[in-house]
């Protein structure tokens, strides 16, 4: 079976093909427009969508060496997201739907994240703990079989990017935070400032970074604006290092407590060179099969949505023409 997957929840308008056993192109077109801003501006997002959704389709499809009429399903994500940006995937996967005669589905952004890495290769095996750590989620799920999940643990507060958005701002490092604040760290001493690293217990799988994102932000004030652009690299470093610690620790401590040996990691944040290496690191120490998807894969994309609609569509599932866009959708309205 031969889906398209289209992607416009938030920032990135991107298209995918995939087919039953590989990714056939995957083509994301980042949003620039916000940089100036210093965060999506909802109404700029959904705009840039309508404009870009139809080249990147095409281009999709070019690179796929795909016609449109060979297209067996479609796929689209319908929350959680902007409603405006999510509309337009929505309805253009609609109308594929309605012209070409073929079976779409709408699918939940953070299964798109779960799947990641089985979107270009073999998933992995079953169960395994997937952390899903992106703008607007830090996840912990236990993958028991396909499009089986349970969530074990959850951010309480904050999420680990929205932490690295809202400290860049700190920083003066600007939008999106995430790859300013990896760079700027590179310079810098991760052990120059303890930090704290919120809820270090072992039973308990939850996440809090806001603790950690206010001390970073007393932290830079009390330097004073001069003195925080001088050792800015290093608040950056250690700032990071508290981030990676407690998900690592977290990540383990699931491991452990539901008797996983698979790890993986997605979203957004797991384009982090640094918590890259560290969970490599650390799953090869003590044997734990590790798999993060390459980093076109972790960031918003429709090559993780094409393999959830094919999944789906694959066991038959497919979506009414009333499906309306969930922006506040989470992934326990998908467990079955
Ligand atoms: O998954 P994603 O692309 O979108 C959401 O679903 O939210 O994740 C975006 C988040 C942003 O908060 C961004 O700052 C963060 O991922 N991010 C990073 C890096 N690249 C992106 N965080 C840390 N290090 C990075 N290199
Ligand atoms: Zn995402």
């Amino acid at each position: 079976m031969i889906v398209l997957g289209i992607e416009t929840s938030c920032d990135e308008t991107s298209a995918a093909i995939v087919d039953d056993t590989r990714l056939l192109s995957n083509v994301i077109a980042t949003q620039t427009v916000h940089e100036s801003y210093g965060g999506v501006v909802p109404e700029f997002a959904s705009r840039a969508h309508l404009r870009t959704l139809v080249p990147i389709i095409r281009r999709a499809l070019a690179q796929a060496g795909i016609d449109l009429n060979e297209l067996q399903g479609c796929a689209v994500t319908y929350g959680p997201g902007l409603a405006g940006s999510l509309l337009v995937g929505l309805s253009l996967c609609k109308g594929l739907s309605l012209s070409l005669g073929i079976p779409w589905i709408g699918i939940n952004h953070l299964e798109g994240h779960i799947v990641a890495p089985g979107a270009d290769g073999e998933p992995p095996a079953y169960p395994h703990i997937s952390l899903i750590v992106s703008g607007g989620h830090t996840l912990l799920v236990l993958v028991e079989k396909p499009l089986v999940y349970r969530i074990v643990g959850r951010s309480i507060d904050d999420a680990a990017g929205e932490a690295f958005d809202k400290v860049a701002k700190v920083l003066e490092l600007g939008y999106p935070g995430g790859p300013a604040i990896e760079k700027a760290g590179l310079d810098g001493n991760p052990h120059s400032i303890d930090f704290p690293k919120a809820l270090l217990e072992r039973d308990n799988l939850d996440f809090s970074f806001s603790g950690l994102k206010t001390a970073v932000l007393y932290h830079a004030q009390s330097l004073g604006q001069e003195k925080m652009r001088q050792l800015r690299a290093d608040i950056a470093a250690s700032f990071q290092q508290a981030v990676i610690e407690a998900l690592v620790f977290k990540a383990f401590a699931a491991l452990q407590i539901h008797d996983c040996k698979t790890l993986v990691i997605a979203g957004g944040v797991a384009r982090n060179q640094q918590l890259r290496r560290r969970f490599e690191h650390d799953c090869r120490k003590s044997g734990v099969t590790l798999r993060i998807p390459h980093p076109d894969l972790c960031t918003d994309n429709a090559g993780m949505i094409a393999r959830a609609g094919h999944m789906r569509l694959s066991r038959g599932e497919s979506s009414d023409f009333d499906l309306d866009c969930a922006p506040n959708l989470s992934l326990q309205s998908t467990i079955s």
